[in-house]
């Protein structure tokens, strides 16, 4: 296909997430969503605040692609603004048209730097980026782990080894029935251990009133899988898993992460062990990860069995 064959609409959320979510899952097979799921993503990012154009583009009457336009507003830089081209196509002048629209808008909006991020598999789109004069920047292995063959009797001990020197582990609905703002030491907790995850861009720290919000969504944040250490009243480890509506099966790992003083304790390890026996019980078969391959996150979890398949790429682009 050539230069400007396709139709460039503004989406409408309310109709167009029933193609959104059609393409998704073509795309992404392994990785279903429902379109509940992709309103609530959606809602999550604080339009208030940050600059976000979503259009649909078509062939005809054939949906093609959704194109997101926006400000990269978790690590942000004036002129830094995300171009995500969402297309099940593999054919590189699919994704090099849409592309092109979106970033004709993004150079509107006064880019000077453009962020992408795509799947090594999706090998048509990736060397269309390349041509498009992208450079990658972060690779991010994705890893599974199968979790009803999980060997738990040799990682008990890691659950002694966190209780013999004193520290708790707990969830985050047990924490619940208690008095004390465990939200804003969470908060504190996580800023701490995002800021040190390897990473090409330097993270922006979302506001607090965003982090309760994204918190409140009962259907990402299950209590019952947020994993806590704890010293004493403190909180100094966090791991998070998040289940998706679409695949009863699969269970994404969120953030995992120690307060500086307390990393190489093995705590992470149990915190990821019980999320591991959680899993089991709810009767879930696989946990899905993906860390930065420098993040030590990335041995940790292969040591416990996860296995690569795939990786995320970003790749960024100088526009000026
Ligand atoms: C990565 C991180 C979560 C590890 O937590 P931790 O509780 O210190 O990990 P553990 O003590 O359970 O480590 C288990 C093993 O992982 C490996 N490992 C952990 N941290 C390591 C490091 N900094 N360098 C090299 N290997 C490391 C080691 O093999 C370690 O075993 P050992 O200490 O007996 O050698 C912690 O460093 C952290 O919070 N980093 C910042 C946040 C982050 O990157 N999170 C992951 C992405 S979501």
């Amino acid at each position: 296909m050539g230069r400007g064959m396709l139709q460039f609409k503004p989406y409408q959320e309310s109709v167009d997430v029933s193609i959104h979510v059609e393409l998704r899952n073509r795309l992404y097979p392994d990785m279903i969503q429902t379109e509940d799921e992709i309103l609530r993503e959606r809602a999550s990012v604080p339009k208030e605040r940050i600059f976000i154009e979503t259009w649909l583009a078509t062939d005809g009457e054939e949906p093609v692609a959704v194109l997101d336009v926006m400000d990269n507003y978790w690590a942000a830089e004036k002129g830094r603004m995300l171009v995500d081209v969402l297309t099940p196509s593999q054919d590189p002048e699919i994704w090099s048209e849409v592309y092109r629209f979106g970033e004709d808008c993004a150079i509107r909006k006064g880019a000077t730097e453009i962020i992408c991020w795509n799947r090594s598999d999706c090998t048509g789109q990736v060397e269309a980026m390349i041509a498009a004069g992208f450079t990658e920047i972060q690779r991010v292995p994705i890893t599974r782990l199968k979790v009803d063959t999980f060997p738990l009797e040799d990682w008990e001990k890691a659950l002694k080894r966190v209780a013999d020197q004193g520290i708790g582990l707990t969830t985050w609905a047990d924490l619940d029935h208690e008095a004390k703002d465990w939200v804003a030491e969470l908060y504190q907790a996580t800023w701490e251990m995002v800021q040190d995850m390897p990473s090409p861009t330097t993270p922006t720290a979302p506001k607090y009133s965003e982090y309760v919000k994204m918190l409140e969504d009962k259907k990402r944040y299950i209590h019952d899988l947020m994993f806590v250490a704890l010293d004493g009243d403190k909180i100094v480890g966090y791991s998070r898993l998040t289940p998706t509506d679409a695949d009863p099966t699969l269970l994404y790992t969120g953030l995992s992460g120690m307060r500086r003083n307390y990393r190489r304790k093995g705590i992470v390890t149990a915190l990821k062990v019980a999320g591991i026996k959680a899993a089991n019980a709810r009767g879930a078969t696989q946990i899905q990860t993906d860390n930065d391959e420098t993040n030590p996150m990335y041995k940790l979890n292969t040591d416990l069995g996860f296995k690569n398949s795939a990786s995320w790429i970003q790749f960024r682009k100088a526009l000026a």
